[in-house]
């Protein structure tokens, strides 16, 4: 089978889906999903989020330089996706939807309730790809959360039931555990 473009991007997947939160400098929160993210330095440990023209999400953070990565889990996700709503600024998503702000470690941005696992990052820098119609939202990576630990200090992802984006409203969820030999 020969893909188009657009089709073969259905082959970069699944993708974990996350549930971004930014707050504005008048303190108003937005939550939006998101599976364009992806891990892109390890010292220091830094990623990326893919945002289209003009969203909140990327004016949020430009504002304040802070995001926060929710990892969606499978017990709130449809409430996540539904998080996808275009809302008058202002207008809370995590609320109208029926999921709730907590506290984060490093960032003013909150983190969400129901979140199993976050990912507090510092915006350092917004890069436009040359002929893209999105932009990359370069996060440091500040420090995260996890309710879900295996083996001393790994995350369990067993546990945490992460659900995956393929594209549109195709998901799956992430899989078993297999373990590989590295040459290093
Ligand atoms: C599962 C899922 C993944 C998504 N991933 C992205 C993405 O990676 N980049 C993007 O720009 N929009 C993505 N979207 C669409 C945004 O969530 C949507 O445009 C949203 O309205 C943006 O909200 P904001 O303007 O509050 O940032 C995704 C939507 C869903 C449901």
């Amino acid at each position: 089978m020969e893909l188009g473009g657009e089709k073969a991007l259905w082959l970069l997947s699944p993708r974990i889906t996350v549930l971004v939160t930014a707050i504005s400098k008048k303190g108003q929160v937005n939550a939006a999903p998101y599976s364009f993210v992806g891990p892109l330095s390890i010292v220091p440990p830094m990623c990326y989020v893919s945002s289209g023209k003009g969203k909140d999400t990327e004016a949020f953070t430009r504002e304040t330089k802070e995001f926060v990565l929710n990892l969606v889990s499978v017990d709130f996700a449809q409430a996540a996706i539904a998080c996808e709503a275009r809302l008058p600024r202002g207008e809370s998503e995590l609320e109208k939807f029926g999921l709730h702000e907590k506290k984060s470690k490093f960032v003013k941005a909150p983190s969400v309730k129901e979140a199993h696992a976050t990912v507090e990052c510092k915006l350092t820098e917004v890069i436009k790809p040359k002929g893209s119609d999105h932009v990359l939202l370069i996060g440091k990576i500040l420090g995260g959360t996890c309710e879900f630990e295996r083996d001393g200090g790994k995350p369990d992802l067993d546990r945490l039931e992460l659900v995956m984006h393929v594209a549109g409203a195709h998901f799956r969820k992430a899989g078993e555990r297999i373990t590989l030999e590295r040459n290093k």
